[in-house]
């Protein structure tokens, strides 16, 4: 067991300059006759949107004097989160345990140990809230513990409107009409969204669900194959969005587009990308917006090659309820 490194936690890591910034790009499609502007958040250093929160809630911690030497980072994570806090941890010199439900692919499993990280396996039938309870209840016993708390830590959020959001507003051609995207803690959506609004006050806010999982649309949770969203609740921080709608996207149509973004724009990308771009285009063809339409590509294909994208058996189905 890796143990907390005193020394080099205090450092600033090279890798951490690397998070942010990351480009925009226009994806034309020809047979709609529509342009989405996408956020390239896969090319973050370990491949996901997650990179931004993991540095700066560490960071913060460290800031408040939280975070001291024995510090263990603890956090439920269906994979993205883990890894980005297992990425900190390893450049850090901290100790990161992962609560993670067995049905996230191996691939994620792999990077968290690849970069260190400790994995408690939770049993895949239970709810994703399993995961969060049970890093409270260990939490509770070893004050050693640091939970990020990505579910309601405003600082997600909050990182979001301040890094992401602003870099949207300096790279998309203004005005922006509508930004769609999934959510897993909401703080994407949520602190985009604000960003977004406060620049231009009409600009839609959409979130994309699951159409097997759609809870906004007041539906059951069940099980989908998109993984790294909608865990079959409506999180706090997504309570703080001004939303104007939800776009539900089948599970098997999340795939096509991701595999169309694979094919005919050569973005390797994960099935939440393919999800969000299925949902801007759709919403672009409906609305038919003056302004351009935003949305994000959240992480790498290299976490889904075992799974149903990559043509793997269906076993690997996320937690949702
Ligand atoms: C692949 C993927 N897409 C989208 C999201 C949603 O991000 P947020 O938690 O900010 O709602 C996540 C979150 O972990 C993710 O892993």
């Amino acid at each position: 067991m890796p143990a907390t490194d005193p020394v080099r936690h205090r450092l600033d890591p090279a890798v951490l300059r690397l998070i942010g910034n990351t480009p925009v790009v226009p994806l034309h499609f020809e047979p709609e006759e529509v342009t989405i502007w996408a956020k390239c958040e896969f090319l973050n250093p370990s491949g996901s949107i997650k990179d931004r929160f993991a540095a700066a809630v560490v960071i913060d911690a460290e800031r408040r004097g939280v975070l001291k030497p024995d510090s263990v980072i603890l956090e439920c994570s269906s994979g993205n989160t883990g890894i980005a806090l297992s990425m900190v941890g390893a450049a850090k010199g901290y100790r990161v345990v992962i609560l993670m439900s067995e049905g996230a692919s191996h691939e994620r499993r792999r990077l968290i140990q690849q970069l260190g990280g400790e994995l408690i396996l939770f049993s895949s039938k239970g709810r994703y809230q399993t995961g969060i309870e049970m890093s409270r209840e260990m939490a509770a016993k070893d004050s050693r513990y640091f939970l990020p708390s990505q579910f309601d830590n405003p600082l997600n959020a909050m990182d979001h409107e301040h890094g992401t959001g602003q870099e949207i507003l300096r790279q998309v051609p203004g005005p922006i009409d509508c930004v769609v995207a999934g959510f897993g803690t909401g703080g994407t959506l949520a602190g985009v969204g604000r960003a977004v609004q406060a620049r231009y006050p009409s600009a839609r806010i959409y979130a994309m669900e699951p159409a097997e999982s759609a809870v906004l649309a007041g539906e059951c949770p069940c099980c989908h194959f998109i993984e790294g969203v909608a865990d079959g609740f409506v999180p706090p921080l997504l309570q703080t969005a001004r939303l104007d709608g939800q776009v539900k996207v089948a599970s098997i149509d999340a795939m096509e587009m991701t595999r169309r973004l694979h094919r005919d724009h050569g973005l390797l990308v994960g099935t939440s990308s393919g999800a969000n771009v299925a949902a801007a285009l759709r919403l672009a063809v409906e609305n038919r917006f003056p302004g351009s339409v935003v949305t994000l590509l959240c992480d790498r294909a290299d976490r889904y090659f075992s799974t149903a994208l990559f043509g793997g058996a269906p076993a690997d189905v996320p937690p949702a309820a």
